[in-house]
């Protein structure tokens, strides 16, 4: 079979040729319902969505725009879950009608403080044929704003780094935003990562303190007055006037579904960079491990080693001290060294002679609890302005390190590393093993094993597992399986693996090559390991992200479709989901077989 073609006699599903079209496509014998877009109700008394007439009130009860991590958390009766979305980000040039880029009015940023942050939302199969549906109003259902108040936790909370106006304590931030990918803990709850924090924030000019300017910097918070014009209506916008709030923003956050009264909390002890997401691995002797990447180009891979113990069993005292476990430990960043001679490592892609971009690796401690590792840094300034800190330990600068991921099979680790086109460009760092092809369009796969496999361990060995692109080009390489027979694939961002031993990638390319981005799967050990399949594809424009792989399910998040250049609400790029001359609308949708048979893990995918 050729790359892309369904002839492959795979065991699990016929692989979806590319597609360019307005449309989601899932194999033959498959089928897909959408469970919640953009504006649909999410709590009681919620109007339904309407383009024309959106307002802060009625964003406030409804779905986010541009949701992009998805968690699917069981509730204890079977076949039915609570359902936890990111929704990371608004596109005001395409949300709103009429927004005036010179003057946006306070309506339009209200709604928009009210569209960031997260949902919470009953799904249930029980009914229906089994087929999975989104309730509107359920006792947990939940909206998660720039409004919700966060206890900020670990060892820099109350911090003078986080103090405000506001918040004198420096212990209570209001909102999340950026949220983009996550993970889900074994203990019930949805950690988010805070990602492009820097957005919304003006003048970062203005601060006088040196670390405080060199923050800034760092994290690429602009100068003057912002596009968005939020720090018109909100002074804890404009860094001139509140510092420090830009402070109180980049760390990963931690929700209870089960309890929507709960106060959400944000973990200093995971450190402050632009989190893509975090996920956890349990040790042997139950510490539980936290990986982690900062999506940027250049930027680091990053670990938490936990001080405490899970505790097993879902009471509510276990889940009280598990819930404490991210708030003390030892916060670590990756260092990559190559096995083959920097010669061999050309830029061009190709393999060195060993055949294997390969080699070991340290986790450098940057700080535990109280204590500093960084000369120079209090353990507060490591912790708020982690990436400086792991710049001065030495760690590795990667291609956008995206989710990092153990697979629960193995414990081995995936990182998605996915694309850098600065990489090797005049005045940038150039390749190394770990990071080995020159303007990185396509990204790259890192497996990582840690010592002794624990995941604990200060020290591991690594291999790029997939170099993506072009199967034809010798600058790819698919896990050394047959390049032939695989499907073509670019930009890993979102991982997730099935019971089966596969992992499945969903993928950010922004159409790349005029082919819109999707989901693949990909065996990780045996004959078939390195065989990518593409199983979905989503609409022009969209992202694919937020996996969900179940025994009889997948969930994606089809966030922003139509998202080109030059669309506009008068023109809009796309009519996915509802058709006809309708406004796009991002969305979950869940996968799922037409005869409905959901017996086995990964859709029966397993090889
Ligand atoms: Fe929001 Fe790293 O993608
Ligand atoms: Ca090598
Ligand atoms: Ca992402
Ligand atoms: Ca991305």
């Amino acid at each position: 079979a050729s790359a892309g073609s369904p002839a492959g006699a795979h065991p699990g599903f016929p692989a979806v040729p590319p597609d360019s079209g307005d449309r989601v496509t899932v194999p033959e014998g498959f089928e897909y319902d959408v469970l919640i877009r953009w504006g649909d109700p999410v709590l009681a008394g919620a109007p339904s969505f309407d383009f024309d007439n959106q307002t802060e009130a009625a964003q406030s009860g409804q779905f986010g725009p541009n949701n992009d991590y998805c968690a699917l958390v069981p509730l204890r009766s079977d076949g039915r879950w609570l359902m936890v979305s990111n929704h990371e980000y608004v596109n005001e040039l395409l949300m709103f009608p009429g927004w005036d880029p010179e003057g946006p009015s306070e309506e339009h940023v209200r709604t928009s403080w009210a569209a960031y942050g997260m949902s919470v939302v009953l799904v249930d199969r029980r009914r229906e044929g089994g087929r999975m549906r989104a309730r509107s109003s359920s006792r947990w259902n939940r909206r998660i704003t720039l409004h919700t108040p966060f206890e900020m936790r670990g060892p820099a909370a109350g911090s003078p780094l986080l103090r405000t106006g506001a918040d004198p304590t420096g212990r209570t931030v209001l909102g999340t935003m950026a949220n983009c990918a996550g993970g889900t803990t074994p203990w019930g709850t949805v950690l988010s990562g805070e990602e492009n924090v820097h957005m919304p924030f003006a003048h970062a000019e203005k601060p006088t303190d040196p670390l405080v300017k060199e923050g800034l910097e760092r994290y690429g918070f602009a100068e003057g007055a912002s596009l968005r014009a939020w720090e018109k209506y909100d002074e804890r916008f404009d860094l001139g006037k509140e510092p420090h709030e830009a402070h109180r923003f980049g760390w990963i956050v931690e929700v209870d579904p089960s309890d929507p009264d709960s106060v959400p909390v944000k973990h200093t002890a995971l450190g402050r960079f632009k989190h893509e997401g975090a996920t956890i691995s349990v040790a042997p002797d139950g510490r539980v491990v936290a990986y982690m990447g900062d999506d940027e180009r250049f930027e680091y891979v990053y670990k938490f080693v936990s001080d405490g113990r899970m505790r097993k069993g879902d009471d509510w005292a276990a889940q009280r001290h598990n819930m404490g476990l991210l708030d003390s430990g030892t916060l670590y960043a990756a260092r990559f060294t190559g096995d083959s001679p920097a010669e061999e490592i050309d830029g061009s892609g190709e393999l060195p002679a060993d055949g294997e971009f390969d080699g070991t690796g340290n986790w450098l401690p940057l700080a535990h609890n109280d204590r500093s590792f960084v000369s120079g840094m209090t353990s507060d300034e490591v912790y708020v302005f982690t990436r400086i800190a792991a710049d001065r330990a030495g760690a590795t600068r990667m291609d956008r390190p995206e989710d990092v991921e153990a697979d629960p099979r193995t414990g081995r680790v995936y990182a998605a590393l996915t694309n850098n086109d600065y990489r090797g460009a005049a005045g940038q760092p150039g390749p190394d093993e770990a990071n080995p092809r020159k303007d990185n369009r396509d990204g790259h796969v890192l497996e990582l094993c840690e010592r002794r496999d624990d995941p604990t361990s200060e020290r591991f060995v690594w291999r790029l597992m997939l170099v993506c692109g072009d199967p034809e080009s010798p600058s790819s390489y698919y896990a050394g399986y047959d390049k032939s027979r695989v499907s073509a694939i670019s930009c890993p961002d979102n991982l997730a693996f099935d019971a089966a031993g596969n992992m499945w990638i969903a993928t950010d390319s922004g159409g790349r090559g005029g082919v819109n981005d999707g989901l693949y799967m990909v065996p990780l050990s045996g004959p078939e390991r390195g065989r990518v399949q593409r199983f979905l594809t989503i609409p022009a424009g969209a992202e694919c992200c937020g996996p969900v792989v179940g025994e009889d399910h997948v969930l994606v998040s089809v966030q922003h479709p139509g998202e080109v250049p030059d669309a506009t609400p008068e023109n809009p790029a796309s009519h996915w989901p509802d058709g006809a001359d309708s406004q796009p609308r991002a969305a979950v949708i869940a996968v799922r077989r037409k005869d409905g048979d959901h017996r086995g893990p990964g859709l029966r995918v397993g090889t």
